[in-house]
């Protein structure tokens, strides 16, 4: 913020929720550069509407809330900030596997009630870590990041990517096919980027194939997920948990999905820390600032516009 208020002739929205569209677009409009959240939606119409853009920052890794197409045919590049946040979000899936495998979220909901009697030899007994498969789906730095703390805990690591990747990469985890990894794992924790080939990637069909021990950990896009499907096949015990960071229509629930016992929710708060926020910031300023200098920007996703 500092940056941008000494380096250019910044409007920032000030409040202490998510701008609304027309707050977008009224606060971008004639401007040279729009540093956007992940909650806005930055599509044609809205790119038109504000005219004569000439970078979108994303403050963000993912990018799903922008219409890279659209962008990228008016000559707009869209930045994002990858790299930052690799070991922040891979924490906290972690924090996820073991609070729910560890029932924490059920015993705390006990004290807090003030329910708990006291020890019991057989209570809230949960599922082991320590020896337990995990599976991977997508293999890129959060999910190779993952792998390095499962590898410290002792678990059997394996992984599904699209692409095939080196072995050395992180040896310990074996790339195995999208229906293995479902078959196999104790833990499923997806870390692919959302697309339409991504879109439901775990649906009805998937929770079917996994073992009724397993617990799925999403801390990537909520739409990876079919959140209805989900919460029928905890509701029915097809599978024994879930750990989720991010939702299908945030900040609504699938319904159903809060009442369960068996899941732990986190209000999106995979990159949450304060390092990493203010690194993410820094990129952002950096990605946006270059653009406006006629430079390279560092994380462009879409560089076929820069010439
Ligand atoms: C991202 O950057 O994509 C996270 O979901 C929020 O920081």
């Amino acid at each position: 913020m500092e940056r941008l208020e000494r380096e250019s002739d910044f409007l920032w929205h000030r409040e202490e929720r998510a701008a609304t569209r027309a707050e977008v677009i009224a606060g971008a409009q004639g401007r040279d550069a729009l540093i956007c959240t992940i909650l806005d939606r930055v599509d044609a119409e809205l790119l038109d509407a504000c005219g004569g853009l000439k970078v979108v920052a994303n403050f963000g890794v993912g990018f799903n809330n922008i219409d890279v197409a659209a962008a990228t045919a008016r000559k707009i590049p869209v930045t994002n900030t990858p790299g930052v946040l690799t070991d922040a979000t891979a924490d906290i899936t972690f924090a996820l596997l073991l609070a729910v495998a560890r029932r924490l979220g059920e015993g705390e909901r006990l004290i807090r009630a003030q329910k708990w009697g006291g020890w019991e030899p057989l209570q809230l007994l949960g599922a082991d870590v320590s020896g337990a498969t995990l599976s991977i789906i997508g293999f890129g730095r959060i999910g190779q990041a993952v792998a390095r703390r499962a590898e410290a805990f002792g678990m059997r690591v394996i992984y599904w990517n699209r692409s095939a990747l080196d072995k050395s990469v992180v040896p310990v985890a074996t790339a195995v096919s999208f229906e293995d990894v479902l078959r196999q794992s104790d833990f499923v924790s997806l870390h692919v980027a959302y697309n339409s080939e991504t879109h439901h990637l775990l649906d009805e069909r998937q929770f079917a194939l996994m073992k009724p021990n397993a617990f799925v950990i999403n801390t990537t896009r909520g739409p990876v997920i079919n959140e209805a499907a989900l919460v029928r096949a905890l509701q029915t015990k097809q599978i024994a948990g879930a750990g989720l960071d991010v939702f299908e229509r945030e900040p609504q629930l699938a319904p159903g999905l809060a009442e369960l016992e068996n899941v732990v929710l986190a209000p999106h708060l995979g990159s949450a820390t304060i390092g990493t926020r203010t690194k993410m910031g820094m990129i952002a300023v950096d990605n946006l600032m270059a653009v406006c200098a006629a430079l390279r920007p560092p994380n462009c996703v879409n560089p076929e516009v820069l010439g």
